[in-house]
């Protein structure tokens, strides 16, 4: 380093810069304006799971569906044209074994979000971060990228990691459950900075510290892309009532889904004094009678691949022997929409469900299918205008 360059940096900061013109450090458009996650619909759509193997079902149910680009790539552009606010991913490194190997086949998620931006006009996109498996600086600046793609459509699901041996593969132990919730609150507050400031910024914390950061250009949307949380734990709902736009749970009941949404929203109002959406996910059958949709369904539970379904149930620390029937019947849960609320009958049978889920405070249902390219051919023909009489979209 020459003298000058040396004193530069000491007394003026890295390689000082004339001031940034505004195309660099603000954003083009408020996200209320370009992101449809933020829309008035009363019942918001998404698909969930598209970029992984085996989707939202632990079993071996006759499908279509694949893991491949061109495939992923037109379930995107069927739900876009569809008018869907959200393609939300599973962030994935590696499959739950068994017959399956469930989820192992898996795009990565910010690429996969990258070239559905690109492949898509309307919908939004979102990346599922696994917030110790990326720093802030290198995400902030892959979401402001997807963001400029897209047209200020993108969002970022934070997931702290509950997989062991996927952090494994990272080289990390998996620590303390409310630590992580810890580490993601800094990691959102330093992307938050690199998104909105217009300066450079020192960031100073117990798991990030980093001297005269900046990032140029700012995300499409202002002031920072839709963040949503899945956490469901008490440091879950407390980090999503502090730092996101929507949480996402996963609810067994009607009555659950009343008393989750009103303890997480009244979290948000009283403690953080915002506000935030809830929206859940399952698995979604449709058929022209209530018999075949349920025979479907059934299909999937037949067919499921039991040994990948109890990986997942112990890895989530179910084993008591004590709740055998209880675990016996989560696996179930498990195989037929990774543990989400199943919705199945007849289109007229759906709506009905959906308008229930939605008057438990529900503000969005984000999808899984057995094959969801077919499937959501028959959804748009049959489902959508019913839930446009229902009033539950426009
Ligand atoms: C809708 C939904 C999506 C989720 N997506 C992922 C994911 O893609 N990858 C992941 O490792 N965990 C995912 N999770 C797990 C959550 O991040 C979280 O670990 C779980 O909901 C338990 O909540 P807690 O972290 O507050 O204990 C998801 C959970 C839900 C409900």
């Amino acid at each position: 380093m020459t003298a000058t360059a040396e004193r530069i940096k000491n007394e003026e900061g890295l390689f000082p810069t004339a001031p940034r013109p505004d195309s660099e450090t603000k954003p083009v458009a408020d996200r209320t304006t370009t992101n449809p996650i933020f829309n008035n619909q009363k019942l918001k759509l998404g698909l969930f799971g598209t970029n992984c193997s085996h989707g939202l079902t632990i079993s071996h149910v006759e499908t279509t569906y694949e893991t491949s680009w061109e495939h992923t790539k037109a379930i995107a552009q069927q739900a876009d044209r569809m008018g869907f606010e959200a393609l939300v991913p599973i962030a994935r490194w590696r499959g739950f074994g068994g017959t399956t190997n469930f989820n192992g086949n898996s795009f990565e998620t910010y690429t996969w979000a990258a070239g559905l931006a690109e492949a898509t006009k309307n919908i939004g996109v979102f990346a599922t971060s696994h917030l110790p498996t990326v720093h802030p600086v290198m995400a902030a600046k892959m979401a402001t990228t997807i963001d400029r793609i897209s047209g200020g459509r993108f969002g970022v699901n934070l997931v702290m990691g509950w997989f062991a041996p996927e952090m494994e593969m990272f080289g990390q132990k998996q620590g303390e459950h409310d630590d992580k919730y810890r580490q993601g609150q800094e990691w959102v507050d330093f992307a938050k900075k690199a998104w909105t400031e217009p300066g450079l910024f020192d960031f100073e914390g117990d798991f990030y510290n980093s001297q005269r950061v900046e990032s140029y250009p700012k995300p499409h949307q202002g002031p920072y892309p839709a963040l949503i949380n899945a956490g469901n734990s008490s440091a879950g709902m407390a980090f999503s009532a502090r730092n996101v736009d929507v949480n996402f749970a996963a609810l067994d009941t009607i009555e659950n889904m009343k008393s989750y949404s009103d303890k997480i929203r009244g979290m948000a109002r009283e403690e953080f004094n915002r506000s935030l959406d809830v929206m859940t996910y399952g698995l979604v059958v449709v058929r022209d009678t209530e018999k075949e949709a349920k025979a479907a369904f059934q299909e999937v539970l037949d067919k499921g691949d039991y040994d990948a379904a109890e990986n997942v149930t112990s890895l989530m620390g179910m084993q008591s022997q004590s709740f055998r029937a209880q675990i016996e019947q989560f696996k179930e849960r498990f195989v037929a929409g990774w543990a989400g609320y199943p919705i199945v009958g007849t289109p007229e049978q759906v709506t009905e469900q959906l308008a229930a889920v939605n008057d438990a405070g529900m503000g969005g249902f984000i999808m899984g299918m057995i094959d969801y390219n077919e499937e959501l051919k028959y959804f748009d023909e049959n489902v959508m205008p019913l839930l446009k009489e229902a009033g539950l979209r426009h």
